[in-house]
């Protein structure tokens, strides 16, 4: 006989298994789906996802930059800064050795400081170390090109450089003698033994005499298509898997400086890289809450490297210039319009610096610099964030100018900072009468935001100019607030978004996530695209999201519908549909923003017999998650093959997921 605590446990058993029944029992409910495969609705731009390069957030130097000296020229507003004298202690004033900075200034414009070494014992401790960009990160078993220019006035002096690290251990080294009595490049190599993130170079002088020394630099021979003095590989390394189809540069805020002073002048960061001035970077101490007063702009990372960048990746360059208005929400400083001539001469000279053959003026600085063949520049921003009659009179004084030569030239003009309200239809208004080719917006808003707006272009006027959705990012807290993340919240929002972006490719021709890079300690802003230290870097759950829509963006839009309807959010259900007419594949976007998962019946007409097909799927089981320097994958896409027949087309995307179906036809 059963026990009374058996019979209770079998009685449970079938109690569980009775409602399980009911629960598997109970009817799916599909939502219905229709998209019409044989009719190409209209073409997607090859532009239509991008890149927006800015120098925040180090994102030049001590970033994509990859020179591991900060202050390298000794330009710095205090001439010392990010360098340190050797011994520390006091006892190095009692040697009667002596560094000094020498001003320049009637020599050179551009190079307006050095150091003068006088040595004047025999002591093999007096020098000077550099503490990098919150330290030097160097990897165990690689080569670094250490280089200075230098020149001897008196005696014999040996320079001594050592990678170490914080503790004091020394993990490589070199040894150049200071020759001749004319400024040279002196040029060694150092090999490393460790890996350190945090690392210094210490500067030995040995031996007795005085001599000279400027640009101080150190980079990894292992950059980016291994150019001498070039960029880090990682970096350009995930720009160039996101296959951008254009490349905006060099910002962003930076472009109209918070003074006219301040604003980004091409001609300045072309040329010798010794010769290119330092200028503060504007967003030194922009923000209260994150001070950053040794951030300034070596431009070693200047016009004709962001060309290079922008040839190698196959992304379109598109500069953006100074219109003579300083950023708004700073001075405000403008250039009369009677004095706007050399703003617009930059532009003008810009183009031909870009398109020029080697016998121009311009054409012939590019080909001395390496490249011969143009670059066949076709896009060029006028003005960032600026708003008001101020903005539009000057505009159209740019836009004139540079469609008289350059008929073909596609002119990129803004609506401001601001994604709706007063300024932002003012500026559609005055924009819509000066025809601009591609106009510019900007939002950085709240995910509900993103998601309320995924119809935003469905009700565009298609008769005025095309949009470049320039900067956007969904903010997890407030627009600038330093306790935004990346979440995966944020990352769904836009993704939930940018099938707008796509549905709606005859309007909007180009977009772009903002900003695009982090250092993990040197940051001003975010949330941004990429991260890294010194050493590693990942992509966010954001990155993941572009990369998706670009590596998977199709030739044509389809129609994709509710019933009657875009699909915008009906039951939390976003998508896009679009072909590939190269790699001849269906390619159908959809985001379940909903915290049910939901399972979908496509009606799929005109679509040829599948050969294959594969989902790649982005989530998280949190809204709250996000990827970090320690945990780079939490969030990651993952691929799967489908046996395509079998489902009927129905298909399951989970509760708060991002789907991208391939049908291979
Ligand atoms: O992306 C950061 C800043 O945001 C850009 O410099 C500016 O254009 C915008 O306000």
């Amino acid at each position: 006989m059963l026990s009374k605590n058996y019979f209770y446990t079998f009685i449970g058993i079938l109690v569980l298994l009775a409602c399980s029944q009911n629960k598997s029992s109970q009817p799916v409910k599909f939502n219905s789906i229709q998209i019409e495969a044989g009719k190409p609705l209209v073409p997607i731009q090859p532009t239509m996802y991008g890149i927006f390069f800015e120098d925040i957030n180090s994102g030049a130097d001590g970033g994509l930059y990859a020179e591991l000296i900060k202050n390298r020229s000794f330009e710095f507003e205090y001439p010392w800064m990010g360098w340190q004298h050797l011994p520390v202690a006091e006892t190095r004033f009692n040697t009667g050795n002596e560094l000094t900075i020498m001003n320049n200034a009637k020599n050179s414009e551009n190079n307006l400081k050095y150091v003068r070494i006088d040595k004047r014992d025999e002591s093999n401790d007096f020098g000077m170390s550099n503490e990098g960009f919150d330290g030097i990160g160097f990897k165990k078993d690689a080569s670094y090109d250490f280089s200075f220019w230098a020149k001897s006035n008196q005696g014999l002096i040996k320079l001594r450089a050592e990678l170490r690290d914080t503790s004091g251990n020394l993990y490589g080294h070199t040894e150049i003698e200071v020759k001749g009595g004319g400024w040279s490049k002196h040029e060694s190599t150092i090999k490393t033994s460790g890996t350190v993130a945090n690392g210094r170079l210490h500067i030995y002088f040995i031996g007795k005499g005085q001599c000279d020394i400027d640009h101080i630099s150190l980079f990894p021979q292992d950059t980016w298509k291994g150019r001498k003095g070039g960029l880090r590989k990682d970096l350009v390394q995930l720009l160039a898997d996101l296959k951008p189809g254009f490349m905006r540069f060099p910002g962003g805020c930076i472009v109209e400086g918070r003074t006219l002073n301040e604003r980004y002048q091409w001609k300045k960061t072309v040329g010798a890289v010794e010769e290119r001035k330092p200028m503060i970077n504007r967003w030194n101490m922009e923000f209260k809450h994150r001070p950053s007063p040794d951030y300034f702009q070596s431009f070693g990372l200047g016009f004709f490297e962001y060309f290079l960048l922008a040839e190698d990746i196959g992304a379109e360059p598109v500069p953006i210039i100074s219109c003579g208005l300083a950023c708004q929400f700073n001075s405000s400083e403008m250039a009369a319009l009677e004095d706007l001539d050399p703003y617009v001469q930059d532009a003008m000279d810009l183009i031909e610096f870009a398109n020029g053959d080697e016998h121009t003026k311009w054409g012939s600085v590019r080909a001395a610099m390496g490249h011969s063949t143009p670059f066949n520049l076709k896009y060029i921003g006028v003005g960032n964030e600026q708003w008001g009659n101020e903005y539009f009179e000057r505009y159209v004084v740019f836009a004139n100018t540079i469609k008289s030569k350059y008929p073909a030239m596609n002119i990129i003009s803004g609506t401001g900072p601001f994604a709706e309200g007063e300024l932002f239809e003012d500026a559609e208004k005055a924009l819509t009468a000066l025809k601009p080719e591609i106009v510019d917006e900007h939002y950085y808003k709240n995910p509900s935001w993103f998601k309320d707006n995924a119809n935003r272009y469905d009700k565009y006027d298609r008769n005025r100019y095309k949009i470049f959705a320039g900067e956007y990012a969904a903010q997890s807290v407030a627009t600038t607030s330093p306790d935004n993340k990346n979440t995966w919240e944020c990352a769904l929002a836009e993704a939930a978004f940018m099938t707008g972006l796509e549905r709606n490719a005859d309007v909007v021709y180009m977009s772009s996530y903002a900003p695009l890079f982090a250092h993990t300690t040197r940051w001003q802003w975010t949330p941004d695209l990429i991260w890294y230290d010194n050493l590693n870097s990942f992509g966010t759950a954001n990155y993941y999201v572009q990369k998706l829509f670009s590596n998977y963006r199709g030739h044509y839009t389809l129609l994709i519908r509710s019933g009657k309807e875009n699909l915008i959010g009906q039951n939390g259900i976003y998508g896009s549909a679009s072909i590939d007419t190269v790699d001849r594949q269906v390619i159908i976007k959809l985001v379940n923003t909903s915290n049910e998962d939901q399972h979908i019946d496509l009606d799929i007409t005109g679509l040829k017999p599948v050969k294959s097909a594969s989902e790649i799927e982005l989530t998280s089981s949190s809204l709250n998650t996000y990827n970090t320097i320690d945990k780079p994958e939490l969030i990651k896409p993952v691929t799967k093959n489908m046996n395509w027949a079998s489902l009927n087309n129905k298909v399951k995307i989970n509760a708060n997921t991002f789907k991208v179906f391939l049908l291979k036809v």
